[in-house]
């Protein structure tokens, strides 16, 4: 009689297995990817799978009625102590007998696809490097006197293929009451990252998790993370941090200054980095209401500076040419180091690597996350923050550079600047007829003109303008005719407009008097017109220093990515001159996708691998010593620039 047929969906992977073998098994056989973190002891129910078409009996079906298909004791048990959902059964208990469709639904593949928020990019296939695995060690004998790790060793290879276990000498003191307790089964948290498996924690009988791990982005002025679950890959809770090193030096070369000036200087701030991840990882356990101990994982992403200085390394070097980094690969290391106290004391970090001395980590997982070199079309993608990290390229080839823009960018540097927080301008408006604003802060849905939004801010007030603010700002000035190319702002008479003031020998542009409501008096001055110039000049010409190095003039695509760059107006940073000029629908924003890349990182082995042969490929441009980079700095000035066209302006 010919074997079953089974054909697993959504894989569409069939074959033939005898009759009476389990599902789990012939998922084994087939190369289903069907979850078990108890090895088919009918425990874990991670295996669960759906009986589709054909013959695979009904749920609630008795053992004596359908030996073969039906549940037998351990499956049964299982359902009256925790329940199966209708029409499920486990994997490792239900057995196949006839021609089956058994489908595995998502929660139950080990490589399951994460979905991202954006729909241009590729999901993220689940596949931590933190995983459970429940074990059976044999008792110990007085004729075979092994000890009990060596034992669990080899019942860990024998049932999970798991070799050459590594274990850390302070868990020692835990094995032999877990394993008694466990009455000789335990359950392990094993780490492999491609170096080897190593043990993590383990717990006396069956453990079910959960396993959550921390992806980080360490940025200059503030620092980001996400808590995900390990299984599912889930984003459970985000906070973000000020960096406290800004005490130390506002932008990253005053704290190589600090760091050279002050011995002691770099230890001072390395040690008030870590406190701060510390106390971020403890703030996402308690919004997720998880243990902090049951983070297993740690990614980080930052560039180079804040690499050196969270790993401990004097980032002095990084303060002159060559530039050159004491170290540039991915790191993989015990990351209590990193989060003292904070984390399960065993857990595992893995830092991105450096692209080079100053493109760091963090470009790195920009280009992981937004994967330039795979794509067909030309993209050219800008981290904007106080640097701006700067990747070109396509599935042949990808560049990179970094361009020092400053603060002013995140609302520093400007007379009316401030943080992107409630009470915050966000965005402007200028009427190009009458030249009057009309504005929105963040945390109100109103336009300052509608009714209400006095009493919607009443709280907060009208406190100031952010980077978004900013930018939009200089922008409408210049479509109004407020600004001319050079970035003077004209005269009231000039202008026609009685919001011009002088303001010694240049002007300043009123966009909101709050000084009756004891609020600031908001303008825009020709110090801040100066900043943003400044600052957009370094990011246009980094940009145009990488279409030159590659000989193109265009580009197809621009994404723009940072937390700060999600919320730029292609629009007006295109009137700006801040990007190159390119088709506005092919100017898209990608949020955080630094954070997103160390997001990847965390839930995918594989794109630990990925993001080192990115790093390995990509030609990295040295903006700081490439004579080109000045001059492309000098024409960037010009609203929208010199002498370079805008077309895609005037369509
Ligand atoms: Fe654990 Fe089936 S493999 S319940």
């Amino acid at each position: 009689m010919t074997d079953p047929l089974v054909i697993f969906t959504p894989s569409g992977k069939r074959g033939r297995v005898p009759a009476g073998t389990s599902v789990l098994a012939a998922a084994r056989k087939l190369g289903v990817d069907l979850d078990s973190v108890c090895g088919g002891r009918g425990i874990c129910s991670k295996c669960q799978v759906s009986p589709g078409f054909g013959e695979f009996s009904k749920h609630g079906v008795s053992v004596a009625e359908d030996a073969l298909t039906g549940w037998n004791e351990v499956e049964a048990r299982y359902d009256r102590v925790r329940g199966l959902k209708e029409g499920r059964r486990l994997g490792c208990q239900a057995c196949i007998v006839k021609d089956v469709v058994i489908d595995v639904p998502p929660e139950s593949q080990v490589h399951k696809q994460v979905i991202r928020k954006s729909a241009d990019t590729r999901a993220i296939e689940m596949d931590p490097a933190t995983r459970l695995y429940l074990v059976e060690v044999e008792e110990p004998d007085m004729h075979a006197p092994t000890g009990d790790l060596e034992r669990l060793k080899v019942s860990l290879e024998k049932s999970w293929e798991i070799k050459g276990l590594q274990i850390d000498p302070d868990l020692l003191p835990q094995l032999q009451p877990a394993l008694r307790k466990g009455n000789w089964q335990v359950t392990c948290a094993v780490h492999d990252a491609g170096h080897g498996p190593r043990l993590l924690s383990l717990w006396p009988g069956f453990h079910e998790g959960p396993l959550h791990g921390l992806a980080i982005d360490l940025g200059s002025t503030t620092i980001a993370a996400h808590l995900c679950d390990l299984e599912s890959g889930a984003v459970l809770a985000s906070s973000g941090v000020m960096n406290p090193q800004i005490r130390f030096g506002e932008d990253l070369m005053s704290r190589v200054s600090y760091a050279m000036m002050n011995p002691g200087g770099a230890a001072e701030m390395t040690a008030a980095v870590r406190a701060a991840l510390a106390d971020l990882a403890r703030a996402c356990a308690a919004e997720a209401s998880v243990e902090p101990a049951s983070i297993f994982e740690v990614t980080l992403v930052c560039n180079p500076v804040m690499h050196h200085l969270a790993l401990g390394i004097d980032p002095v070097e990084l303060g002159q040419a060559p530039f050159a980094l004491a170290m540039s690969d991915a790191l993989d290391l015990p990351a209590a180091t990193l989060l003292p106290g904070a984390i399960h004391p065993q857990a595992r970090a893995f830092v991105l690597p450096c692209i080079a001395g100053h493109v760091g980590a963090d470009a790195a997982a920009v280009a992981l996350s937004e994967a330039p070199h795979r794509s067909d079309d030309l993209a050219l993608v800008v981290d904007v923050g106080t640097n701006a990290e700067i990747l070109l390229g396509d599935k042949r080839r990808v560049l990179a550079c970094s361009s020092p823009t400053g603060p002013a960018f995140e609302g520093a540097q400007i007379s009316s600047g401030q943080r992107a927080a409630p009470g915050a301008i966000e965005r402007i408006e200028i009427d190009p007829e009458t030249r009057e604003p009309r504005f929105k802060v963040i945390g109100c849905e109103l336009w300052n003109t509608e009714e209400g939004f006095d009493l919607a801010t009443a709280t907060t007030g009208v406190t100031g303008i952010c980077g978004s603010g900013i930018i939009e700002a200089v922008a409408e000035m210049r479509m109004a005719g407020l600004l001319d190319r050079s970035g003077l702002i004209g005269s009231a008479e000039a202008t026609g407009s009685p919001r011009i003031t002088p303001q010694g020998r240049t002007y300043e542009y009123l966009i909101h008097d709050g000084t009756a409501e004891g609020g600031p008096r908001i303008t825009v001055t020709q110090g801040d017109i100066r900043a943003i110039q400044l600052a957009k000049s370094a990011l246009y010409a980094g940009a145009r220093l990488l279409m030159d190095e590659l000989g193109v003039d265009t580009v197809d695509r621009i994404v723009l990515a940072g937390a700060f760059g999600a919320h730029i107006s292609p629009k007006h940073a295109m009137v700006l001159g801040m990007i190159p000029d390119a088709p506005l629908g092919k100017v898209a924003s990608a949020g955080n996708a630094a954070g997103t890349g160390a997001r990847i990182a965390l839930l995918n082995r594989a794109a630990r691998a990925e993001v080192q042969q990115i790093v390995r490929e990509i030609t990295k441009v040295e903006t700081a010593i490439e004579p080109r980079f000045q001059e492309h700095f000098v024409a960037a000035n010009g609203i929208p620039h010199a002498s370079d066209p805008f077309p895609e302006l005037g369509r």
